[in-house]
């Protein structure tokens, strides 16, 4: 059974908790793509070549989360040639035997089109970053900046903007609790699958 389903949306808006939920629930596979770009950014480097050459260890480093590796990821993720590199793998992961859940910024616009289900998770800012803030702790304001300035790189950037596909269904989190966004999410899968 091949079944993708594609989760997009702006910085820390819970696609990532709402990815591993589902996963879990349908017992599929899933990727954070947003790590393949961290990774590459933490790399140093050229980061093309950084982009060709990695590996899991590179995937493992504890660093990819903070405020810095997110803004490194983005700066790399405007480079044409870095998001080329990192194509085949997210496809050949979206369409394998068994159903699979990547969560990004293009899956539904370009990694897979093709896919059953597309989501788009958002919120508002401030909500997005109160909740980066209580992950990674220190100046609230800062936190608040570079979320902003992230989105705006992230959806201005001419090689797959951040957008909502054209046939997603948007899920905005700026009210709902992490069970009711999960349940929101299981609802259309569930009825994709119907
Ligand atoms: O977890 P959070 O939503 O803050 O970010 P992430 O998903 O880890 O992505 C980090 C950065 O990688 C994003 O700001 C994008 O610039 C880039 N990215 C991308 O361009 N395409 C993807 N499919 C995933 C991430």
């Amino acid at each position: 059974m091949i079944f993708t389903v594609a989760i997009d949306g702006p910085a820390a808006a819970g696609k990532g908790t709402i990815s591993r939920a589902v996963a879990a629930r349908f017992g599929f596979a899933h990727l954070d793509t947003g790590l393949l770009y961290r990774a590459v950014g933490a790399k140093g480097g050229d980061p093309v070549v950084a982009a060709l050459s990695l590996c899991a260890e590179d995937l493992a480093r504890e660093d990819l989360r903070s405020l810095a590796a997110g803004q490194a990821a983005s700066r790399v993720a405007v480079i044409p040639q870095v998001r080329a590199a990192l194509v085949d793998f997210q496809r050949r992961f979206a369409r394998a035997e068994g159903g699979a859940v990547l969560d990004g910024r293009d899956i539904g616009t370009v990694i897979c089109p093709e896919a059953e289900v597309k989501l788009y998770v958002t919120a508002s800012a401030e909500v997005r970053a109160h909740r980066r803030w209580l992950e990674v702790g220190g100046d609230a304001a800062q936190v608040l900046a570079e979320v902003i300035e992230r989105d705006a790189r992230d959806m201005g950037r001419v090689e797959a903007p951040l957008k909502p596909a054209a046939d997603a269904v948007v899920i905005d989190t700026s009210v709902l609790s992490i069970d009711a966004a999960i349940a929101a999410a299981v609802a259309v899968i569930e009825r994709a699958r119907a």
